[in-house]
């Protein structure tokens, strides 16, 4: 019987790892930049953590969650995303004693949706969260980390920032009631599924790719037609403080993510490189969610990022890996080669010893993995108690003892 990935997930290798090591790695040093303190929560949860929170209206809650009763007959599901877990586990370790609390966390999570390009059924995600704050920078502040990482990670920069605003809590039950009445009044012109989601989640149809309800949303009442004044002077300085620090943004009344819990600044990086699945990073503001899960009434704000879509778009520079290879003609040279190569791990250099006794085809594979240099020994090397160095970046190659042979290795 032969055993293949689940399918929508994949088994992470060569330079996709690679590529997730690098993320990692800028992660943690913007996180050190911005002062954001690493967290890492259990993969399973209790089910009514994501149930209300997410929205039970919610693609993600109505039928995308990993959801399985535990022997005790306890609910528990897969995270599907990281901003309730972390603020769980920040109120269940006491963290937000001291605000603002900024937090960041890298990991798996879970969606049964239909794989494609980009999606995936299980995915990694890193999360930026700031608890504690309702001060406009710390929304902008949060953008300019996202910006920052792929600006590091894709500078062709093929990706574009989108921004929308939707209001207080408030406003956007007034709105959703507007469009609720809008949508009912054209709801003959509308596709089946966006009829669906009238009465449950109008908020959605703004957002469908569907091109029969393309007319009616571009005529649909806008966010801004309901704002409160306060509304309006936040948004406004969300903007006024992008352009402060020269980020550019498209303003998308589109834009309304797929999660209940936002409210205000809603944000997304789009790239148009990786067809419907075009968001690489998407968050908010989500004043009011710490209350629901049982914490203070304290605001938040936060994004996620997708690994798999980010490392999709970057290309890892082609070096040669500074690894050296060996190349012996005969397995009595064994010994003699193995003395050089102690000597390289003693002192730290990386090394491939391929168990062949063959200089053809050692040399064809040091060549195609991009070794720095190739010892060999054969019949000569082995008789004057030497070795024979080759740099495979210019081709020149030595015979050198092996006092010769480690400070040519080591200066170039
Ligand atoms: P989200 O928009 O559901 O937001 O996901 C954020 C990002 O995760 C997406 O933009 C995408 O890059 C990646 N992603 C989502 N689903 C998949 C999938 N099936 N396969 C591959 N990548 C995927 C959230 O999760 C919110 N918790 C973000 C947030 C944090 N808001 C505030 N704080």
């Amino acid at each position: 019987m032969k055993f293949n990935p689940i399918r929508g997930t994949h088994d992470l290798f060569g330079e996709e790892l690679q590529k997730f090591n690098l993320i990692q790695s800028e992660v943690h040093s913007l996180a050190k930049k911005f002062n954001f303190d690493e967290i890492q929560t259990p993969i399973f949860e209790k089910t009514e953590l994501f149930q209300k929170p997410l929205g039970e209206q919610s693609d993600v809650v109505l039928k995308e969650m990993y959801t399985f009763s535990d022997r005790n007959d306890d609910l528990v599901t897969l995270r599907p995303e990281y901003t309730t877990p972390m603020i769980r586990a920040a109120i269940s370790n006491n963290l937000l004693v001291k605000l603002p609390c900024k937090l960041f966390g890298i990991g798996p999570m879970f969606r049964r949706e239909r794989p494609q390009k980009g999606r995936y059924r299980q995915f990694n995600q890193i999360n930026f969260e700031n608890l504690g704050c309702n001060d406009s920078f710390s929304d902008v502040e949060l953008i300019l980390i996202a910006n920052n990482l792929l600006n590091n990670l894709i500078p062709e920069k093929d990706f574009k920032l989108h921004i929308n605003s939707l209001g207080n809590h408030k406003t956007l039950q007034t709105y959703k009631k507007g469009l609720i009445t809008y949508f009912n009044k054209h709801k003959n012109n509308l596709s089946k599924e966006s009829i669906a989601k009238i009465k449950t989640n109008p908020l959605r149809i703004l957002d469908s790719k569907n091109k029969i309800d393309k007319d009616i949303v571009a005529k649909a009442p806008l966010i801004y037609d309901f704002f409160s004044n306060e509304d309006l002077k936040i948004y406004e300085e969300v903007k006024k403080l992008l352009n402060n620090f020269n980020i550019k943004y498209v303003e998308d009344t589109s834009l309304v993510r797929g999660l209940d819990y936002y409210c205000n600044t809603v944000f997304e990086f789009k790239t148009q490189l990786l067809g419907s699945q075009d968001t690489l990073i998407g968050g908010g503001r989500y004043d009011g969610l710490v209350k629901v899960l049982g914490g203070n009434d304290i605001p938040g704000v936060g994004w996620a990022a997708g690994i798999e879509r980010i490392s999709m778009l970057m290309k890892l520079k082609k070096n040669t890996n500074n690894v050296i290879h060996f190349a012996i003609q005969n397995e009595n040279f064994k010994v003699h080669a193995l003395k050089a190569y102690k000597y390289l791990i003693d002192n730290n250099f990386s090394v491939y010893w391929n168990y062949k006794f063959n200089l053809k085809k050692s040399l064809s594979k040091s060549n195609e993995n991009n070794a720095s240099y190739i010892i060999i020994v054969g019949e000569e090397e082995y008789r004057l108690k030497k070795y024979t160095l080759k740099n495979l970046k210019d081709g020149n190659q030595l015979i050198l003892n092996f006092s010769e042979l480690l400070n040519k290795i080591k200066n170039g």
